[in-house]
């Protein structure tokens, strides 16, 4: 029966994907034109960047959209017939509005939806609901969508393209293996300025308004306030003490508990709360997923070393104590995968195709960038150096990696690809024999918790002055102890 409907799920998928326009496969140099021609098709059109975001958990979708008018629509078309959802609205700084519909407890099944306010109307997308006891989800870092500048005037449509072309491989590589991707999780640098222009290239291809999207917020997303306004999380924290932009959230994917932490923020008192709120409301959570940004472990950046070891010293502690399994991270856009890791030591080996069983601690997960892959010489010709605790690396020239994690409730496994020929070139699977593993759940020490939660406070209040002042000179409304003023 299991067997059965998985296999219904995939031929849904695959029906879906057929159905979006030939664009969204548009691979080859020759079907760049089709991709070209709908980018200046829909450059102006703010309305295009049509997006659907997790929900709580996998029954659950949001959908959002630009608009001109602030009272908008969701139709919804199901077996059980067409629903109208009357969208919510917050204005935008550009005097406009981002409309968002949030659909809770969809049922199994096949989804066709549109998305309509003032004179607009979308095109007609599909989705499905996956009630499967396995999940899979594919993990992408610094995706880095890039404005137009005078070196590249075409660059925004071309780092979109490149995007898209990422998500079709890891799509076709999912229905190959006999997957169906569940969620996309990105690690944060989805935009290179942080610019509302670029999150509307991140938006345009087709598979963002089917699969549900869940980004965190990275150093270079936060250049600018585009992230805040472009999206609709679950489960948002209340945080007095954040970067402004963005505040954690989480999301349940089968037996996983995604926390997405905002890592510009090191405000850890604030995360703590966080983390300690989600694990308690998620008690049957066997895998705990975090995602930051920054990378910790990695090393290949020693401009960076300084600044690594202040955010494991503040980060490791609490993934000790609330049992992380998995974190994922970006940033220095090198791939690197850590031995398992506990009191910032490494208590296991991993190394490349790891088998581990409870693993005592956390591993460390640096996902190359789908763009702007990490050079493989540094200025003195040198190979960059890796940092301790890591277990396996890869240096290619000019790499593209995605990943694809699948999760079920006794085996969690990652495996990594090179967009070059769609093949996993790393595997790390992970089994547990009950929900603890081999966790101990150690308080850490009071004097550590209280050094970071200090010395965290006063590095994200010096954060915050510099973005302050960033924000003012960018003609937004923002006050030093508040934020950007408007929801
Ligand atoms: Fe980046």
């Amino acid at each position: 029966m299991k067997k059965a409907r998985g296999i219904l799920c995939i031929i849904m998928t695959v029906v879906m994907l057929f159905e979006f326009s030939s664009v969204y496969f548009a691979t080859s140099e020759s079907d760049k034109a089709l991709w070209d021609e709908a980018w200046v098709r829909n450059a102006d059109e703010i309305e295009a960047s049509v997006t659907m975001f997790v929900g709580s958990d996998e029954n659950d979708r949001t959908i959002a959209w630009y608009s001109s008018s602030d009272e908008g629509y969701i139709e919804l078309k199901s077996a059980n017939g067409t629903e109208k959802i009357n969208a919510n609205a917050r204005q935008t700084p550009e005097g406009d509005n981002r409309l968002w519909v949030t659909l809770n407890d969809l049922e199994e099944g096949a989804y066709n939806y549109r998305c309509i306010s003032g004179d607009f109307k979308s095109e007609n997308y599909t989705f499905t609901i996956e009630e499967d006891e396995n999940s899979t989800v594919l993990y992408v870092s610094d995706i880095h969508i890039t404005e137009n500048s005078e070196e590249n005037e075409n660059e925004l449509r071309d780092t979109s393209y490149l995007w898209n072309n990422v998500l079709n491989n890891a799509v076709k590589t999912s229905i190959y293996e006999g997957n169906t991707i569940d969620a996309i999780v990105s690690g944060g640098d989805q935009a290179t300025e942080g610019l509302r222009n670029e999150y509307m290239g991140l938006s345009a291809p087709g598979f963002l308004k089917s699969l549900p999207l869940a980004v965190s917020v990275g150093n270079h997303d936060r250049k600018s306030v585009g992230y805040k306004y472009y999206t609709a999380n679950p489960n948002e924290a209340d945080q007095t003490f954040k970067s402004y932009i963005a505040n954690d959230y989480w999301f349940r994917q089968g037996d996983a508990l995604f926390l997405m932490l905002d890592s510009c923020n090191v405000s850890m008192k604030e995360h703590y709360k966080f983390m300690k709120d989600a694990t308690e409301q998620n008690e049957d959570a066997v895998w705990i997923i975090a995602v930051i940004h920054h990378d910790l472990f990695g090393g290949r950046k020693p401009s960076r070393d300084s600044e690594n070891e202040m955010l494991q010293l503040l980060w490791t502690p609490f993934f000790d104590e609330f049992g992380v399994d998995l974190c994922l991270y970006g940033h220095s856009h090198y791939y690197s995968v850590s031995n398992v890791i506990y009191g910032r030591e490494t208590v296991e080996i991993t190394g490349q195709n790891a088998q581990l069983s409870n693993p005592k601690g956390t591993i460390y997960v640096a996902s190359g960038s789908t763009s702007r892959p990490g050079s493989v010489v540094d200025d003195d010709g040198n190979t960059p150096p890796v940092g301790e605790n890591i277990g396996y690396t890869r240096l290619e020239e000019n790499e593209i990696i995605y990943n694809l994690i699948e999760i079920t409730d006794d085996t969690l496994v990652l495996k990594s690809y090179s967009d070059e020929n769609n093949e996993a070139f790393n595997r790390i699977e992970i089994t547990k024999t009950t929900k603890q593993g081999g966790h101990n759940y150690k308080n850490s020490a009071w004097y550590l918790k209280r050094i970071a939660f200090l010395v965290g406070r006063i590095v994200n209040i010096v954060n915050n002055a510099d973005m302050y002042d960033r924000y003012k000179e960018q003609g937004f409304d923002v006050t030093l102890k508040e934020g950007l003023i408007g929801s």
